[in-house]
């Protein structure tokens, strides 16, 4: 019987999860890792890539960089649920750890911060990106641009929409812009909004737009790097992502325009479901509602700018938000927001559609949003059984 033809998008991120597991294996038993295997599908630069991810990350989950908040997010979520009517301790005083003794004022070194229980719910990880990486994400940004009149959304100051809403973006008619300012998302299969009982598709952006099928392209090695973070970071969550995208690929026909879809994981590289990319935005704090308890999202800034600042309320830290840095956090329950630049900077965002995971769920496996937020025991446990 014939074998069933594999994504070569998806097999890239599993390849980029497999080495960037290994390698992080080899350093944390104390092996070289330069003698980790090579793999034969995996370019130089993609290793290169994936021993830089490796080494932010173990740098971000040392106990000198890390943050732990008083409370659980159990606790955080329950309050929410309650109104608000009590005050909640969510101040910065009682996070830890401090440095000398004083509240720092940006954070600019790679950290996580987790809860009372050790659950990790968000990693900082600037310098994630190499000069090379970022310069392929602004050329694609700025290639998208050259090739569509209007490649993002944007929409009047009136709009009902904040993401789009031209208030929050630079102005492109005043000032002399590379990126066009707006924002937009990409997903080779998902439920239009509104529409919950129609059968999963392509988001319109990706239905017959050369230029968007191009950036696609372009950011996919970026894309497989991050889902290779997401395998270390929450394997559950990367191993859901890539189970429900192996099976759409293996029979898109019921789906919505079945044939696109296929083609459309053709070149996806990565677990998470959609991804969206913003231009010239300042972004007030928010909670991302559509996202999934306990699921991470990717946020990753590049362009040519200064003075980038990234803030998390609820734990009472702003952090520098210098161009190539990533944060992978849980965007559902904890509020954040980026403040304006000076010059131009643009935001690539991979997340979840948490229905696309519960699509089809086996009896055996947990809800997804189910699984707790993994601690550092339960990676590092998770590392060494492989
Ligand atoms: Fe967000």
């Amino acid at each position: 019987m014939e074998e069933a033809k594999e994504s070569p998008g998806l097999s890239l991120c599993q390849q980029v999860s497999d080495f960037m597991r290994m390698v992080l294996r080899f350093k944390i038993d104390g092996t070289d890792p330069s003698l980790v295997p090579i793999p034969a599908g995996l370019s130089a630069n993609m290793m290169e890539d994936s021993y830089l991810c490796v080494d932010i990350l173990l740098r971000a989950c040392q106990t000198i960089n890390t943050y732990q908040t008083p409370w659980t997010l159990h606790e955080l979520r329950n309050w929410r649920r309650g109104g608000r009517k009590k005050e909640f301790p969510l101040t910065a005083e009682l996070i830890h750890p401090s440095v000398n003794g004083q509240k720092e004022v940006y954070r600019d070194t790679p950290c996580n911060v987790r809860d009372r229980e050790g659950r990790i719910m968000c990693y900082y990880l600037p310098g994630i990106l190499s000069q090379r990486r970022q310069r392929q994400l602004q050329t694609a940004i700025l290639d998208l641009c050259d090739s569509s009149i209007q490649p993002l959304t944007l929409d009047p100051a009136s709009g009902r929409h904040w993401r789009t809403n031209s208030v929050l973006f630079k102005d492109g008619d005043t000032m002399n812009l590379r990126m066009d300012p707006g924002a937009a998302c990409y997903s080779p299969c998902w439920l239009e909004q509104g529409h919950p009982h129609s059968p999963p598709g392509p988001s319109a952006t990706l239905m017959n737009n050369i230029a968007n099928l191009t950036l696609l392209q372009d950011t996919q090695e970026v894309a497989a790097l991050m889902g290779g973070i997401l395998s270390i970071i929450h394997p559950a969550l990367f191993q859901r992502g890539m189970d429900v995208w192996k099976t759409l690929y293996a029979d898109p026909w019921p789906l919505r325009n079945g044939d696109r879809v296929r083609d459309l994981l053709d070149l996806w590289a990565t677990p998470f479901t959609a991804m969206s990319v913003i231009a010239n935005r300042e972004t007030p704090h928010h909670r991302d509602l559509n996202g999934g308890l306990n699921f991470f999202d990717a946020i990753l800034t590049f362009g040519t700018y200064e003075e980038g600042r990234f803030e998390l309320p609820e734990i009472g830290r702003r952090f520098r938000y210098d161009r190539g840095t990533a944060i992978f956090m849980e965007a559902r329950s904890l509020a954040h927001g980026a403040s304006a630049v000076v010059g131009e900077r643009c935001c690539l965002v991979l997340f979840f559609r948490p229905l696309m995971l519960k699509r089809e769920l086996p009896e055996e496996e947990m809800d997804p949003e189910d699984v707790p937020m993994p601690t550092l025991g339960e990676l590092r446990a998770a590392v060494r059984s492989d």
